[in-house]
């Protein structure tokens, strides 16, 4: 177990059981695990761990409404399905479970240019349950330009309504478990298939995602200029960055590590949030994902300043475990315990929490934050 993970409230430490012992070890460890010494994942529960929240009382809120506007999308809840790869090696429904679960509870699902489901029928079975089911399409720019248009194009005519930028990831991150087990690709009969039929793709095969540190902000205005989605720019961690993104036209910054699994020795992505949130200034909305695994976490971090927060490995234990209701089970859970927290802080909505209401736990009493 990682170091965060000791500290699950209850059903989410049933479902991550659950999903461990039905899970090939090695697919286990491919979700579980991170870069390095898995520093980054550990810290990035803990760190949620040092914080509290100081209710404020007696503030007329009435009943909570939790809903929140995003770029392309309006959901009930402030919790996003935060993008990750491979969901077949959860569950033979994979992402198609996870996108009707999604719709269902009227949260925004971000798709993994990784997935192993095409684009098009990932929306088409959101929609299947939800007519106007918001799906953001993740992507890694690609070294091949037109790569990255043909994988956007797509994206559009399926119907996603914003493209989320993943810029953590100039190399793969190294990380030890999936060396030690010499995972490195999918078993035969998964494959990536929004990577089909793209210039340079094999017949019949796919095309490698390929990672550049050569990219620049010269690749991300191109692709800005070419297409019209709204683009979120995702592994924000340097206040800078995130004023670079607001200058350029981007609609939303995602204050993220990638789940511990690029950069080891980054900051938690909590630690990183409240000056991110200071250099946007409240110009475009700021996501932050990593760690999130209950009502307080979601809670402190809208009060540090995101508009909404994603999860990902809580979504795979939940998908792995039950399938469709595993998914559902865990956004229904993050969504119950959000409201219960947001009333138990004296706050009518999201946007109602303040920063001095999150305090550093010490030996000596708490600090602000
Ligand atoms: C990821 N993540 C990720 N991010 C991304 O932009 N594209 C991707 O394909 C993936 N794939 C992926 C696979 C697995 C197995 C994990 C665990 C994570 C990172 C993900 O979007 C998110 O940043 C973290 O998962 C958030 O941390 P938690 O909620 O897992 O603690």
């Amino acid at each position: 177990m990682t170091g965060g993970e000791a500290v699950l409230p209850g059903l989410l430490a049933e479902l991550r059981d659950k999903a461990r012992a039905r899970l090939d070890p090695v697919h286990w460890d491919f979700y579980e695990g991170g870069a390095g010494t898995e520093t980054a994942v550990a810290e990035n529960v803990l760190a949620f761990r040092r914080l509290a929240l100081l209710p404020r009382v007696l503030r007329g809120a009435g009943p909570v409404d939790t809903r929140v506007t995003l770029p392309g999308a309006r959901a009930r809840t402030p919790v996003v399905i935060a993008p990750t790869a491979f969901h077949a090696l959860a569950h033979p429904d994979g992402e198609r479970a996870t996108a009707r679960a999604a719709a269902a509870a009227g949260a925004v699902l971000i798709t993994s240019m990784a997935s192993t489901t095409a684009v098009a029928e990932v929306t088409v079975a959101a929609r299947s349950v939800c007519e106007d089911a918001a799906v953001w399409f993740q992507l890694y720019l690609q070294p091949d330009p037109e790569v990255t248009h043909t994988l956007v194009r797509r994206a559009r005519q399926a119907g996603c309504t914003a493209l989320v930028v993943t810029v953590d990831s100039p190399v793969f991150g190294r990380r030890p478990r999936d060396d030690r087990n010499g995972f490195h690709g999918l078993p035969p009969g998964c494959a990536t298939e929004n990577m089909r039929d793209l210039p340079g793709a094999p017949p019949d095969g796919t095309l490698d995602i390929a990672m550049s540190p050569a990219l620049s902000w010269d690749d991300l205005r191109r692709l800005r200029d070419h297409h019209e989605l709204p683009i979120l720019l995702k592994g924000v961690l340097h206040p800078d960055d995130a004023r670079l993104a607001v200058a350029e036209g981007m609609r939303g910054v995602i204050v993220s590590n990638h789940g511990g699994r690029q950069l080891d020795a980054a900051p938690a992505s909590v630690e990183a949030l409240p000056r991110v949130a200071d250099a946007v200034a409240g110009r475009i909305p700021v996501l932050l994902d990593g760690g999130i695994r209950s009502g307080s976490d979601v809670v402190t971090a809208l009060a540090l300043g995101a508009t909404a927060v994603g999860v990902g490995r809580p979504v795979l234990w939940g998908l792995a475990a039950e399938g469709e209701d595993g998914v559902a089970r865990v956004l229904a859970e993050l969504q119950a315990d959000t409201a219960h927290v947001l009333a138990l802080c004296g706050a009518a909505d999201c946007t109602a929490p303040t920063r001095d209401q999150v305090v550093v736990r010490g030996p000596h009493g708490v600090a602000g934050c």
